[in-house]
Formats: C-alpha cells, structure tokens, sequence
C-alpha cells in the first residue's frame, strides 16, 4: 500500500476489517477451546498445556503461543489506532455551529465505539486476571487454568464483568462483521442478506459459547 493509502479513510477501514477478522478467527478458537471445561480439569489443563508446546519439537515451548500472542497485540493495536484516527476526523469533519443542540454520533458509531472502549479495558483485566493472575480473586495457580476460572466465577463481580463484556462482544461482532464484508466489498444487494445472517450467528454462537463457561460455574455444572 502507498503512504496515500494509509491515510485514505478507506485504507484505516481496510486495516479495521482485516485486524478484526483475525482476531475473530482467535475468538471463534478461544471459545471452542473454553468449551473443554465441561470435560473436567483434566481435560482443560491438558489443553492449557498443549498451548504452549504446539509445534514441538520444531518450535521450542511456548514459541508458536508468542507468535500467537505477538499477532494478536499487532491486531488490536492496528485496529484501535485506525479506530481512534477515523472518529478523530469524524469529528473534525463536522461543521462547527449545529443548529440542533446536541449532535450525535449514530447509534451504531455509538455502539462501536463504547463497545471497543469496554473489550479494550475487558481484555487488560483479562489477562491480569487468568494469565497472569495479577488481579485474581483466589490464589493464583500457573498451569491449572481450571481452578482459577472456577475461582474467577465463584465472585459476583467476575461474573459481571465478564458476561458484560461478552454481551459488547456481541454487539460488536454484529456490526463490525458485517461493517467488514462492505469494506472489503464482498457486499452486494444478493449477497446482503447472507452477510447479516452470518453476522447474526457469529454474535449469538459466540457470545453465547463463552457466558455458557460463567453459566457452567454458578450452576455447579463446572465445580
Ligand atoms: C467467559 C469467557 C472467557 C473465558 C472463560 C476465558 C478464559 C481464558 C483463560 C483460562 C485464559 C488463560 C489460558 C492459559 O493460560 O492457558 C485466557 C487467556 C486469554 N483470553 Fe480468554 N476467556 C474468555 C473470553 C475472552 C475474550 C472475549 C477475549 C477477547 C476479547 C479473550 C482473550 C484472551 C487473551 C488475549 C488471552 C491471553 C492468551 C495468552 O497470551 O496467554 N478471552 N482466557
């Protein structure tokens, strides 16, 4: 891409769409792996673990994990950036004097940029919370994710915090799929209809698949 392109309008949507269907592609991953909870602790820890030596003996532990996580960092660090320059110019391309009182973004801008605002802040306290254990409210245990997501939803505001976020989540992967597909031009007046179908169950099936972990807890299903 040129300079030119860069700074298009079109090229930050360009570097939104493609940012944000890989870090789809990682969710849709995440949420499948969460799942494994239901098999017990034996069977997700095996699966923590089998995180960290994917590639072996090719890749050293915990590499293929690092270039996971190093991709995922450019993801969402592009995907902000053009986040927060395309509404800088949103609002720099408005006429100063309105005669309305209050103007207002749409209610989908709106969404999308609360929504984002809330994943930016779920995905630090996340990482704080199961990877690092840093603001974990049980005592923190490496290597034995089980118990600590048990510990995590055995606390009224980790089920809170959590099943907000993942509802934002759902309402982001709503709008933003489908914002992506125009973006990327896969849009037509035929193929419209199908984006939105496939936006729908995107959010539903994932937003769903992750609270059922939280849901898992309080029931005592997950114990
Ligand atoms: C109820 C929902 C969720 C549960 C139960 C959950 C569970 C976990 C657990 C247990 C880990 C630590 C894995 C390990 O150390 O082996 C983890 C890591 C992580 N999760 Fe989630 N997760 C959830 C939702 C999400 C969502 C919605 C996002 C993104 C928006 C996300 C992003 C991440 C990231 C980036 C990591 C760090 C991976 C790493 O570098 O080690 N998670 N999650």
């Amino acid at each position: 891409m040129t300079r030119t392109m860069w700074d298009s309008s079109v090229g930050k949507k360009t570097v939104m769409a493609v940012s944000g269907l890989i870090m789809l592609l990682y969710l849709a991953v995440h949420m499948f792996g969460n799942l494994k909870i239901f098999f017990g602790a034996g069977d997700f820890n095996h699966y923590a673990h089998w995180l960290r030596t994917i590639g072996e003996p090719f890749m050293h532990y915990e590499w293929t994990l690092w270039v996971i996580r190093v991709v995922l960092v450019l993801a969402v660090v592009a995907h902000a950036t053009s986040a927060y320059q395309l509404s800088r110019r949103d609002i720099k391309a408005r006429p100063s004097k309105y005669v309305h009182a209050r103007p207002r973004a749409s209610y989908a801008t709106r969404t999308m940029r609360w929504g984002g605002i809330i994943l930016g802040l779920f995905i630090v306290w996340h990482i704080l919370d199961l990877t690092t254990g840093t603001v974990h409210s049980g005592g923190f245990q490496p290597g034995h994710p089980y118990q600590n997501v048990v510990d995590t939803f055995s606390t009224w505001y980790g089920n809170v915090i959590y099943i907000v976020a993942m509802l934002a989540l759902g309402l982001h992967i709503q709008h933003g799929f489908w914002s992506a597909a125009q973006t990327l031009g896969v849009g037509s007046r035929t193929r419209d209809r199908v984006l939105k179908i496939i936006a729908n169950a995107l959010a539903v099936i994932l937003t769903a698949g992750f609270i059922a972990v939280p849901v898992g807890v309080m029931t005592g299903l997950v114990a």
